[in-house]
C-alpha cells in the first residue's frame, strides 16, 4: 500500500466536474440567490425551512429522479425536520451533489461514479449487524427505513481534498439502530464495510485501495446524535454514486469517514483497520476530524472550495460542529490524533 492515493488538491476549474463547469453561469446565478437567503456558515445548528434551488442532471449523465421539495412528493414524506440542520438555502445544487463524487469502486475521477453507478444493484439489499451486540441480525434496508422516523438533515460535507458541499440528507440516527441491537459491554468501536463485489463495483478489480472499503468510529462518536445513516438526499432515495442504498454521514469528520453502500455494521472491541488510514497513515488518520489547524502533508486545510461558489471559504473547526462534538475529544492532542 502506498500513501498519496487521493489526488493533490485540484486547482481552479479542475475542482468542478466538466459537465458542471460548462454550466458555470447557472451556478453563478444560484450562488447569487443563495447569498440572499443564507445566514452564513457560522450560523450554527439552526433549522430554517428555506428551499435550495435544484435541477435535473447535466447532459451525458444518467437521468436522476427529480428532487422533492422539503416534505413533499417524497417516498418517505412527511420527513421530520431536524434541529441539527444548517439552513437548506445553503444546499449545494442537486446535480453537483450527484455528479461530483468520490466512490473509487465506481471510478477514480469525480464524474465516473455517476456514469458507472448503473452496475450497482441496490435492491434487494441487506445489512448485517454483527459483533459485540446482544441482538445480531441481518436486516433489509427497507425495514430499517420503517423502524425509525426519517429526518432531513442538512449538513456541511468537507472532503479531505479541500472541497465541500452542503447536502440535505434523509436518514436516521445511527444511535437509534445501535440502541435497538444493544451493544455488549465489550463494544468500543463500530466498523462499517462497503459491499465487496467487483461485478457491481468494478473499481474493486484495481489495487488502488484494499477492498472492501472499511471505516470506523469510536462507540461514543457512533452514538452521537449528529451521526447519521443516510438513505436519501434531496427527499429522494440515494443514487448509486452517493452510496445507495445506505451510507454513513459524520458531518464533523472528513468525507472519507462516510462509508458508502454499507453491507455490515460491526461492533468491535479493537479499533478497526480503516481503509484510508491503512493506505496512508501519515496523511489520513483514524479520527479525521475536520481541523483547519492541522494541514494535510500536501496542502493546507485552512480553507476550502465550496462547490458551486467562486470564493474559497475558511474551514471551521470540526466543520462548524465544534459546540456539539468538541467535548468528545477532551484531553486529546488532536495534532497527533488527526
Ligand atoms: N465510500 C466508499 N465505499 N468508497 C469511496 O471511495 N469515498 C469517500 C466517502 N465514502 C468513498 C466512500 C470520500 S473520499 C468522500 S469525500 C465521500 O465518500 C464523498 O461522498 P459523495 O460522493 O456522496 O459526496
Amino acid at each position: 500500500m502506498v500513501a498519496q492515493r487521493l489526488p493533490p488538491e485540484p486547482k481552479g476549474a479542475e475542482i468542478t466536474a466538466p459537465a458542471l463547469y460548462a454550466r458555470r453561469r447557472e451556478f453563478l446565478a444560484r450562488a447569487g440567490a443563495f447569498i440572499g437567503t443564507s445566514a452564513g456558515l457560522g450560523a450554527g445548528l439552526t433549522w430554517l425551512s428555506e428551499r435550495g434551488g435544484v435541477s435535473s442532471g447535466p447532459p451525458g449523465t444518467p437521468p436522476a429522479p427529480p428532487p422533492a421539495p422539503f416534505g413533499q412528493a417524497s417516498p418517505w414524506s412527511p420527513l421530520t425536520p431536524s434541529p441539527f440542520s444548517v439552513p437548506r438555502g445553503e444546499a449545494t445544487a442537486f446535480d453537483a451533489v450527484t455528479t461530483y463524487n468520490n466512490f473509487y469502486e465506481l471510478g477514480l475521477s469525480k464524474s465516473a461514479p455517476a456514469r458507472n453507478a448503473g452496475s450497482l444493484r441496490t435492491a434487494p439489499w441487506t445489512v448485517r449487524i454483527e459483533g459485540e451486540v446482544h441482538a445480531p441480525q441481518t436486516v433489509d434496508v427497507d425495514d430499517l427505513t420503517r423502524w425509525f422516523p426519517l429526518e432531513e438533515r442538512v449538513y456541511r460535507m468537507r472532503c479531505v481534498e479541500a472541497w465541500s458541499m452542503v447536502i440535505p440528507w434523509v436518514g436516521f440516527p445511527l444511535s437509534s439502530l445501535l440502541a435497538r441491537v444493544k451493544p455488549t459491554s465489550h463494544a468500543r468501536f463500530v466498523q462499517f464495510t462497503t459491499l465487496l463485489d467487483p461485478e457491481q463495483l468494478p473499481g474493486q478489480t484495481s489495487a488502488v485501495l484494499d477492498w472492501p472499503y472499511v471505516e470506523g468510529l469510536r462507540l461514543d462518536e457512533a452514538m452521537h446524535p449528529l451521526t447519521l445513516l443516510a438513505v436519501g438526499l434531496y427527499g429522494t432515495p440515494l443514487l448509486g454514486q452517493n452510496g445507495a442504498p445506505i451510507r454513513l454521514v459524520v458531518p464533523w469528520k472528513y468525507g472519507f469517514k462516510s462509508c458508502k453502500s454499507i453491507v455490515s455494521i460491526a461492533l468491535t472491541r479493537e479499533r478497526p483497520k480503516t481503509t484510508w488510514a491503512a493506505a496512508g497513515p501519515s496523511e489520513y488518520g483514524f479520527y479525521a476530524n475536520v481541523n483547519p489547524a492541522v494541514d494535510h502533508p500536501r496542502w493546507s486545510q485552512g480553507s476550502e472550495r465550496r462547490i458551486g461558489k467562486l470564493e474559497r471559504i475558511d474551514t471551521l473547526a470540526f466543520n462548524g460542529y465544534a459546540d456539539a462534538v468538541a467535548h468528545l475529544y477532551g484531553g486529546m492532542d488532536l495534532t497527533q490524533n488527526f
